[in-house]
């Protein structure tokens, strides 16, 4: 019931764009997307070759800093990540502070954003090297904190980061390890893991990465604003969609649904019913990250024991859907949450972790998208304008 241009005009803004549909709010030079021919690419490398050859750490470099690392640029990079991996013993005692049962994914942004409380020699977005300092600090510590959320929900103890592991394999050991057993480190798993993280590291400015942006842009610092980037992924919407992926398909078995009748419910809209893990604002066509995922699916899956049934009722859903009129003509296809909630399931994560497991994938995106909005001489705070449709001027009622 109001005229937009109206509004528009009266308050001098030129455009109105509720969800940023078409609006570009800065140029970048990290990570290019095709969504009408399911492209994607982070620093020009396509992602399939990236997945094939790559390595998380590589990736994460090649972000942060725009070009490959030559070996000895990669083990240097390595070497200073497992520096940086113990936790502050104070900060340890946050774990205890929050209840049993917390999700741990606003228990990863806390500790995130109590990291500039315990690292104050590393905030100032304007010095070179105290943000590389703080760079470093996150990458280690975040799978760190990741893990120790993990074990006190349940209920385990916290073991020492042992960096004789890199990055992958010590998160691996942290969340799985035992204090008196020997953690051996599955190579299915480790490989798994890694590729899954380097289909998350970065995807241009989605809801997370632009609110890390806008909370950076107005000078604050790195941990605080990757915390701000966590709480958004949160939502079911974005990166919390993994884990209602792998609930969706438990619920479809559970109840006996047949996938054709789940998706009647879908397409009819009922309760507001979504199928979960389809559909991106971006890509138009197959995202080309599940393709990757699907792929390997599998493979894994058969490799690490997964449930198969989970499996064949997402293939079907997915057949149904890739052949009905609903879901071509909005363009809806799968997305990378698709199938990997069996994946982190089968490696035995429990499913609040999905979410936590996306966020250690997305942190390298987070930080190179900070990196470049501060060092960017055309960066200004975020601060969008809106078109009031309240009162008009009234006044206060006397007394
Ligand atoms: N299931 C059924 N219908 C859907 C779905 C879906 N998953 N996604 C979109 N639609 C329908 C909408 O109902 C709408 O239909 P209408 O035109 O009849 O009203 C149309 O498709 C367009 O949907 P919008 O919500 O306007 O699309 P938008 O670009 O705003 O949303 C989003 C994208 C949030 C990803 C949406 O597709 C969705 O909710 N998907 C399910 C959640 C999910 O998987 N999120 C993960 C995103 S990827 C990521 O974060 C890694």
């Amino acid at each position: 019931g109001y005229d937009v241009s109206k509004l528009l005009k009266q308050t001098g803004a030129v455009a109105f764009d509720p969800g940023f549909m078409n609006t570009a709010a800065t140029t970048s030079a990290i990570t290019y997307i095709d969504g009408d021919a399911g492209v994607l690419r982070y620093r020009g490398y396509p992602i399939e070759q990236l997945a094939q050859h790559s390595s998380f750490l590589e990736v994460s470099y090649l972000l942060i800093y725009g070009n490959l690392p030559s070996a000895t640029e990669l083990e240097a990079f390595d070497q200073r990540i497992r520096h940086h991996t113990l936790l502050h013993e104070e900060l340890k005692g946050f774990f205890s502070g929050f209840p049993r049962d917390a999700h741990p994914m606003p228990v990863l942004s806390s500790a995130v954003s109590a990291l500039s409380t315990f690292y104050q020699d590393s905030l100032d977005p304007f010095n070179a090297e105290q943000v590389e300092v703080s760079t470093y600090r996150l990458l280690a510590k975040m799978p760190v904190i990741a893990a120790y959320a993990l074990k006190k929900s349940i209920g385990q103890p916290m073991l020492y980061p042992d960096n004789s592991h890199n990055l992958v394999e010590n998160f691996l050991r942290l969340s799985f390890g035992l204090p008196a057993e020997q953690y051996e480190v599955d190579p299915v798993v480790a490989k798994a893991l890694d590729l899954l993280l380097i289909l998350h590291a970065d995807h241009e400015q989605n809801c997370s990465t632009s609110t890390v942006r806008l909370v950076g842009s107005s000078n604050a610092n790195l941990f605080a604003s990757v915390s701000a980037g966590i709480n958004a992924l949160f939502g079911p919407a974005h990166g919390g969609a993994n884990e209602a992926v792998l609930k969706m398909l438990r619920q479809i078995q559970a109840d006996g649904t047949k996938p054709e009748d789940y998706m009647e419910k879908v397409k009819n809209k009922e309760d507001g019913v979504r199928l979960m893990g389809f559909g991106h604002r971006v890509y138009k066509n197959y995202d080309p990250r599940a393709k990757i995922v699907k792929a390997t699916a599998h493979e894994i899956l058969t490799k690490l024991g997964g449930n198969d049934e989970l499996l064949e009722i997402a293939l079907r859903l997915e057949e149904k859907a890739l052949n009905d009129d609903y879901f071509i003509q909005r363009k809806l296809y799968p997305n990378v949450d698709f199938y990997t909630g069996l994946i982190y399931k089968a490696m035995g994560f429990p499913e609040k972790m999905f979410t936590v497991l996306f966020a250690i994938g997305r942190l390298p995106g987070w930080i190179a998208q900070w990196r470049e909005m501060i060092s960017d001489p055309n960066t200004k705070i975020g601060r969008p304008r809106q078109l009031y449709i309240g009162e008009p001027e009234r006044n206060y009622p006397s007394v």
